[in-house]
């Protein structure tokens, strides 16, 4: 099926780094042209240059900053003014944070939720009608492994992937017969600059994580599968099929345990 791609133009939010930066490289070797976002302008400028010697890729950048309410708008309009028609959408631009009631910031609070939940619920209906009048296309949203259970010191960023896994279940089952299919990407650990932007810059020398690599791999293999989730990794989803059968009370105890804030991580 990903062949189908080749030629055809992915749009690309959270480029710059980590997973999506490696979905831009994966999709460029099978032949898409890309349309980068996310703030870091050099960052995606050497990106496409990469990219651009080593397979031919056109890559269009946008830099934006998801925070701002009109940016998806802004974002969409400049595609439509490039005539690209987005044939995969890939939301991945997502950040969270881990610590303490006390050591919350609302405006911050208020960014994850902007830009994990409301930019990626607008791109999706913005670039998604277009696919179904021309029954073709693909959508995948990166969630997280936190979207099946509610995590103690992040509920903020672990409540947003919650509502990512369900809205993209729910598009899923809209979208099936209609020749559009729409993937949740649920990920656990994985070593990108997540966890330094989180508060948590140590999490990773502590925790075993999946590479980029192996994620990506995983969400195009179900992508081409039409599959409405994914879980890479077997660990993973063990985790996700213990915290169904589990308590919800032993559950969210259990994440207490695991995401101690980092004062009482020493
Ligand atoms: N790493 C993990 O363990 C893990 C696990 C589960 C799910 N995820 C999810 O995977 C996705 C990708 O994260 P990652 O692990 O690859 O982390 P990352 O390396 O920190 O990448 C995050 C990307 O999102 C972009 N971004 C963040 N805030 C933005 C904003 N305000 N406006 C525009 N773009 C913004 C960043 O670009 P700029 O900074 O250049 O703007 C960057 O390209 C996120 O949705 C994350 O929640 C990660």
């Amino acid at each position: 099926m990903i062949d189908q791609y080749a030629e055809r133009w992915a749009f690309i939010t959270g480029a710059s780094s980590g997973i999506g930066a490696e979905f831009a490289r994966v999709l460029a070797a099978r032949g898409m042209h890309l349309f980068l976002t996310a703030r870091r302008r050099e960052r995606l400028e050497a990106l496409a240059s990469e990219l651009h010697t080593r397979h031919g890729t056109r890559c269009e950048i946008v830099t934006a900053d998801l925070t701002d309410p009109d940016a998806p708008r802004r974002l969409v309009e400049e595609v439509a003014a490039r005539g690209i028609d987005v044939e995969l959408l890939v939301n991945n631009a997502g950040f969270g944070f881990v610590g303490t009631i006390e050591e919350t910031d609302i405006q911050r609070m208020r960014d994850i939720i902007q830009v994990n939940v409301t930019a990626l619920t607008e791109f999706t209906y913005r670039l998604l009608p277009p696919m179904l009048q021309r029954r073709h296309g693909a959508v995948i949203n990166v969630a997280s492994l936190a979207a099946f259970q509610p995590v103690a010191y992040m509920p903020v960023y672990a409540s947003t992937k919650a509502y990512v896994l369900h809205f993209s279940e729910a598009l899923w089952a809209e979208c099936r017969d209609r020749g559009v299919t729409v993937t949740a990407l649920c990920p656990g650990t994985t070593r990108t600059e997540f966890f330094e932007v989180a508060g948590v810059p140590n999490w990773l020398k502590k925790h075993s994580a999946q590479t980029p690599q192996q994620v990506v791999k995983a969400a195009l293999k179900a992508m081409e599968r039409r599959k409405q989730f994914v879980v890479p990794g077997w660990r993973n989803y063990l985790i996700t099929l213990g915290s169904r059968i589990a308590r919800r009370r032993e559950v969210v105890l259990q994440s207490m345990r695991f995401f101690r804030p980092p004062a009482e991580r020493k």
